[in-house]
Formats: structure tokens, sequence, C-alpha cells
């Protein structure tokens, strides 16, 4: 099953009045969340470049949802599939990538102590990286993909004014940004991140040492630093007034998007990476 074609819903409570917001909800992806994209399109390639040889391990550094993209693949295609993540993971995410079957090392530290230990291990033969950090198949599953979907599925005759998303790799910001200014130049893109100290899953702050190589953010015009307490109100609140069960990073993406809709006005667009399912031990349902 390939990832993609993944709803565009208009979120008529959310936004503010005068105001619109079309939300693509990624966790239709097979499973479940944005990261199937890249992982779909990164492993295809290095098959076809025979960077991946047959049976080969896989070596990942992931606090979570590309492994889980990845592990599909190793069960599919017959490759183990070994997960370098932070300790403080949380437990959700760990036993889901167990039950992907997907052996993890877990390491002290944060994400960058978790590439270091990948980078270690296939420097050492234990297998490939397909290192969602400097791999351009993670841009251009954007690229070729959702972005597509989203110029195909716009339901209005005017252009979107805002285009939301976070900022974790850049695979995201940086495909989406580069196909959809092409097409429509006004566009605003804003780039959707945590504070350095108050980290949220699968995001990266651009005042974090470590900048993925594969993030091209020069037509990001703006970014907004959400707190994680900002972002589960907002959990909460997309929940009480949609329905919609969405994850942490999107929670922060919803609040900058209503935050800035409401101050100016437009018509945006919202890339929710996941559901709240993986977070249902922290705030705001714990
Ligand atoms: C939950 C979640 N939100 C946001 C992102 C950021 O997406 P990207 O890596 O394309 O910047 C990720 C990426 O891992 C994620 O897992």
């Amino acid at each position: 099953m390939k990832p993609g074609n993944t709803p565009l819903e208009e979120l008529r409570r959310l936004a503010p009045p005068g105001t619109r917001l079309f939300a693509k909800l990624e966790w239709f992806n097979p499973t479940g969340s944005i990261k199937d994209r890249p992982a779909w399109y990164m492993f295809r390639n290095a098959v076809e470049d025979g960077k991946l040889r047959p049976g080969q391990p896989i070596i990942e550094a992931t606090s979570g949802n590309t492994g889980i993209g990845l592990a599909r693949l190793a069960i599919i295609h017959g490759h183990p599939m070994v997960i370098c993540l932070p300790r403080s993971a949380t437990e959700e995410r760990k036993q889901l990538l167990r039950a992907y079957g997907a052996e993890l090392i877990e390491v002290e530290g944060g994400p960058n102590d978790a590439i270091a230990h990948a980078r270690e291990l296939v420097d050492a033969g234990e297998g490939h990286m397909l290192y969602q950090y400097g791999n351009r198949w993670n841009v251009y599953a954007h690229f070729f993909g959702t972005s597509q979907e989203i110029l195909t599925g716009w339901p209005l005759t005017e252009p979107p004014t805002h285009l939301f998303a976070a900022y974790g790799t850049g695979g995201t910001l940086t495909g989406n940004s580069r196909a959809l200014v092409r097409v429509w130049p006004h566009l605003r893109i804003h780039s959707v991140e945590p504070y350095v100290d108050d980290p949220i899953g699968g995001m990266r702050s651009q005042d974090d040492p470590f900048q993925p190589p594969v993030a091209d953010l020069s037509l990001v015009t703006d970014r907004h630093e959400v707190g994680v307490a900002t972002a589960t109100a907002m959990v909460a609140e997309t929940m009480k007034t949609e329905g919609l069960f969405v994850g942490t990073s999107s929670g922060a993406i919803l609040h900058a998007a209503v935050d800035t809709l409401s101050r100016e006005g437009g018509t945006a667009v919202a890339l929710l990476p996941d559901a709240g399912w993986k977070y249902l031990s922290g705030p705001p349902w714990s």
C-alpha cells in the first residue's frame, strides 16, 4: 500500500470567523503518520540504487514515526529493522515499534545522540541507514506527493494564503514549499517549532545546534515557537470542537494557524502529522 491520498478536511469550528482552515489529515497513511511518505520514497530509492541489499538490516535514528513507517516496509520486504531512539521516548512509541518487529536501541540523551549512535552502527558495518536528515527523497516525498495532492485537492478558486507545517527534519516544509510557491507565489510558509528547552516529539527548533542538511527553509516566511502546554491545550480544543484526535505536533501547528488567522484573516492549509494515539500517556489525556 503506497502512502498518500490523505483527506483535506475543512475545520469549520476551529477556524476564526471570516477565515477558512483546511487540514491535511496525515494519520490516514498506512502506519498512521506523515512519515510513511518519506519512508516509502527513501526505501524504494535505496533498493533501486542498490544501496540497500536484500535482507540487509535497516538502521535509523528516529523518535518514532519514521521508524514505524520503515518497520512496516522492513517486514514486507524481509529486512531486520534496528531503531536508535532516546530512552525518554514515550512507552507507546516503543511498544508500537516492537509490535512492528523492530529491535530498539535506547540511547541516553536526545535525538542528536540517537543519530550519533546510529552512525556508529553503520560505520561498524551493522547495516544501511536511510538517514532521513540528509536524504533528498525525504524532501521529494513531499515535492512529488503531499504538495501535488494539496494542489489537486484544493477546493476554492482563490489560492490559500498560508501553509502551516512542523519543522522536524525539514522534509515536509522543504518539499511542500518548493512545489507550492511555484504555483501559488504569494503563499506564506509558516514553520512551527518547539522551544529548544521544551521539546515536542518529531519537531525541532531552528535554534537547535543540529540543523538537518536536507532542510532548506529559504521559502519560509514566518516562524512560530509553540510550548508544549499551548500545543496540548489545542489538542484538547480540537477534540472538543472538531471531534478530531490529533497528536501534539498537530496541536502546535493548529495553534499557530488559528492564532495567525485570527490576527490576519485569510485561508490556510495545515499539515497535521499524526493522531493522538501515541500521546495518550501524556497531556492533555493523562
Ligand atoms: C509527529 C511529527 N510531527 C512533525 C514532524 C516533522 O516533519 P518533518 O520531519 O518532515 O520536518 C515529524 C517528523 O518526524 C513527526 O513525527
